[in-house]
């Protein structure tokens, strides 16, 4: 930092303990979206006592830290998140440093969008499968729980076509059942990251359990893929690419370090995808006129037959009516970094070593950058509209070096998914209410997502 900067540089302004602790623990969404509101979308600091994390909100902040100064701003495994996230993932694609960059190395080439465009076909007739066995419930009449059958059709279709069936669908069911484990048990040492990790808290256990229980289905995978070597390995799988992965000198990773990017592809290609689309169907139901634009050109592009690339890319509502969803309900809610060395932000000095918390969540529900920003709109995505908005006002995925390797991936999957949903059911909410949003280490309903689903052509919205 320059002399001329840290003269001009203040002080950021403070959220005190005994305000900050009972609205915290009121409603802690809601609280870090009115500190932020309160400070003008300036940097503000929250004092939690021994944990005071600096707010950053303010889209051109944001794009300072996430990507403009991206290198003064790590994962450090000191950090409050990182340290939780760190005991699941360890050194690999979600940590910092020479083992991270290895690791976005080998895994970046499997995610570009000539990549992802070849694999739309092995994914539509994945869930057009896994849709298909909808049928039965539907035709009962029978309630089905949302959030469970998106996770069977994600993992259907993420098991084919990235994991090439070396993990199974029942494997993989059990892996997302930890992983929810893992994602409430954290919340403990999330709320009071300053404890050291050898001082027991609840939690510890169920995430250990969990753990364990990950490990035993994908390290024999892992194990038996590396074995191989050369054999049977040349497959562009994420088990097969692990396997044969190099670090930075050239040399084989370490098990620990194929065990941990597996962990990690496992997490990030499966629960954000079927977490995220959870919250469509309550939406959908108090959104009439969305949901029928929605089936509209459901019904003009797909029509009966299997989707196809170029169909996804007509499906322009859809996309929007995502992006909205995305907006309001940002599966990746935290994204915290630590300060290596002295820094700025938005004119407010931010010493060595500090906590700092970026969120989509926060910024993107500021009446400060949005308007209406407790509306649901997917008009806001339409041209030129979202043109105009600054690239971090709407952040779901992040930005920087550590941007979100699935983002094409992701806006395909879903549109698939919504498509092949919608081109065969209609359906009727059990509960209308829109579920709050459960805080945890990914953000998620707090009830279930139940409804009824019926053949088209037993129309009920
Ligand atoms: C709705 C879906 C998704 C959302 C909202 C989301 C969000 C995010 C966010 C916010 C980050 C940045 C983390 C940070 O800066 O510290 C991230 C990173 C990442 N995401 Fe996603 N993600 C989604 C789906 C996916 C999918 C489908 C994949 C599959 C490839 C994926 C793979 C990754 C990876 C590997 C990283 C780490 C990148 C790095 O640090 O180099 N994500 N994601």
């Amino acid at each position: 930092m320059s002399t001329v900067q840290e003269i001009a540089a203040r002080k950021a302004g403070t959220v005190g303990f005994h305000r900050a602790v009972p609205r915290l623990a009121r409603d802690p969404l809601g609280a870090l979206v009115g500190f932020a509101e309160q400070a003008g979308g300036e940097v503000v600091r929250v004092n939690l006592g021994a944990f005071r994390p600096y707010l950053v909100s303010n889209p051109a902040h944001v794009q300072h830290v996430l990507r403009d100064n991206a290198a003064n701003f790590t994962r450090d495994g000191k950090g409050m998140l990182w340290r939780s996230v760190k005991r699941l993932f360890g050194e690999g694609i979600l940590a910092e440093g020479q083992v991270w960059a290895a690791s976005r190395n080998t895994l970046q080439p499997l995610f570009t969008a000539k990549r992802v465009d070849a694999l739309v076909d092995g994914l539509a007739a994945a869930v057009h499968e896994s849709v298909a066995r909808l049928d039965e419930p539907a035709r009962a009449g029978t309630v089905v729980d949302m959030g469970t059958e998106l996770s069977t059709i994600v993992c259907g279709a993420i098991m084919r076509v990235l994991f090439a069936d070396k993990v199974t669908v029942p494997e993989a069911l059990r892996i997302v059942e930890a992983q929810n484990t893992i994602a409430t048990a954290i919340v403990f040492r999330l709320v009071v990251p300053f404890v050291p990790n050898a001082v027991p808290m609840p939690g510890d256990r169920p995430f250990r359990d969990a753990v364990q229980q990950i490990d035993d289905i994908l390290l024999p995978i892992v194990r038996t893929a590396r074995e191989r070597g050369g054999d049977g390995n040349d497959g562009d799988d994420i088990i097969s690419t692990l396997a044969r992965a190099v670090d930075a000198e050239g040399r084989p990773i370490d098990e620990r370090q194929a065990r941990n990017d597996t962990v990690a592809m496992f997490a990030t290609t499966t629960e954000t995808t079927f977490g995220v689309l959870t919250w469509l169907w309550p939406i959908l139901q108090a959104h009439p006129h969305v949901a029928e634009r929605l089936y509209e050109e459901v019904d003009r592009v797909v029509g009966d037959g299997p989707i196809t690339r170029a169909q996804l890319g007509e499906l322009t509502y859809t996309k929007m009516v995502l992006e909205e969803l995305l907006r309001l309900y940002p599966v990746g809610w935290l994204i915290p970094r630590v300060s290596v060395a002295d820094d700025v932000v938005g004119g407010v000095h931010i010493p060595a070593g500090s906590d700092l918390l970026a969120s989509p969540y926060i910024t993107q529900r500021m009446a400060t950058f949005w308007d209406r920003p407790d509306e649901f709109d997917p008009d806001r995505f339409a041209s030129p509209r979202a043109e105009r908005r600054h690239r971090y006002a709407h952040y779901p995925f992040g930005g920087g070096p550590h941007q979100c390797l699935g983002q094409y991936l992701f806006y395909l999957e879903a549109q698939l998914i919504v498509a092949t949903i919608l081109s065969r059911f209609r359906f009727r909410l059990a509960d209308p209410a829109i579920p709050e949003p459960q805080v945890a280490a990914s953000l998620r309903p707090k009830t279930k997502v139940e409804l009824t689903l019926l053949p088209r052509d037993r129309a009920l919205i």
